[in-house]
């Protein structure tokens, strides 16, 4: 790994929907006390604001537009709220109807341009474990540790479905992983800032490993030497 302070320490974590990206990250942060970084949930607070004032999804340069002028704040407490525009949209977000719509929004360079702007703003406040699906390649190309976290894609689905169903939602796994499927074509084809390892990333399957087993490991590496 790059040496850094641990001020300035950056922990890049992509991957696929479902990978365990969040959850590792936001305890890898705990640990070593570093500010925890969800880039997917600002896409999706795009995608909500879209929705909410009407605007077809479609409608690139509407938006886009949108984007430019929309404030993203995550707040870094437990709670881990995020305002869009002064509005408490932690929940709303989470929805399938935005899941679905999410990649499509994702896709334009003009709304990738402004999130990546937010995203390095976030880095500047100190050490981040930032995660999405272009941290390592694009958002934060000189992070000290990069990692590309995968799974089978039966086990991202079973996973993502349980997160569903313990917030009351009732969804057959099928949808899920249909769903799924689709977000992660959509994901890995785009033109911009597609879904991939950077060159330099340690990739690491969570299939079947504990997500403390996880956290050890990733915590590890971040102690190993300079190579
Ligand atoms: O990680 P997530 O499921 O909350 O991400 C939501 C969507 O945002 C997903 O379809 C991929 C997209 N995304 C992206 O394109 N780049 C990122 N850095 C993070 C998320």
């Amino acid at each position: 790994m790059k040496q850094a302070q641990q001020m300035s320490l950056q922990i890049a974590i992509d991957g696929p929907a479902g990978a365990g990206k969040s959850t590792v990250a936001k305890l890898v942060a705990k640990q070593l006390n570093l500010f925890y970084v969800d880039t997917g949930a600002m896409y999706r607070a795009i995608a909500y604001k879209a929705l909410k004032n009407g605007i077809l999804l479609e409608d690139e340069l509407s938006v886009s537009q949108i984007a430019k002028t929309t404030e993203i704040i995550l707040d870094h407490s437990e709670e881990r709220v995020v305002w869009c525009d002064g509005e408490n949209v932690t929940l709303a977000i989470r929805k399938p109807e935005i899941s679905r719509a999410v990649s499509i929004v994702a896709a334009y360079v003009g709304v990738r341009e402004r999130l990546v702007e937010l995203q390095r703003r976030e880095a500047t406040r100190g050490g981040v474990v930032m995660d999405g699906r272009d941290i390592g390649t694009h958002v934060l190309p000189e992070a000290n540790l990069k990692i590309f976290l995968t799974a089978t894609p039966t086990e991202r689905a079973r996973r993502r479905w349980m997160e569903l169903v313990k917030a009351g939602k009732n969804i057959p796994l099928e949808e899920v992983a249909h769903d799924m499927k689709q977000r992660d074509r959509q994901d890995i084809e785009r033109k911009v800032s597609p879904l991939e390892p950077a060159q330099d990333a340690v990739i690491l399957d969570t299939t079947g490993y504990s997500v403390e087993g996880m956290v050890a490991k990733i915590v590890a590496l971040t102690q190993e030497d300079e190579k």
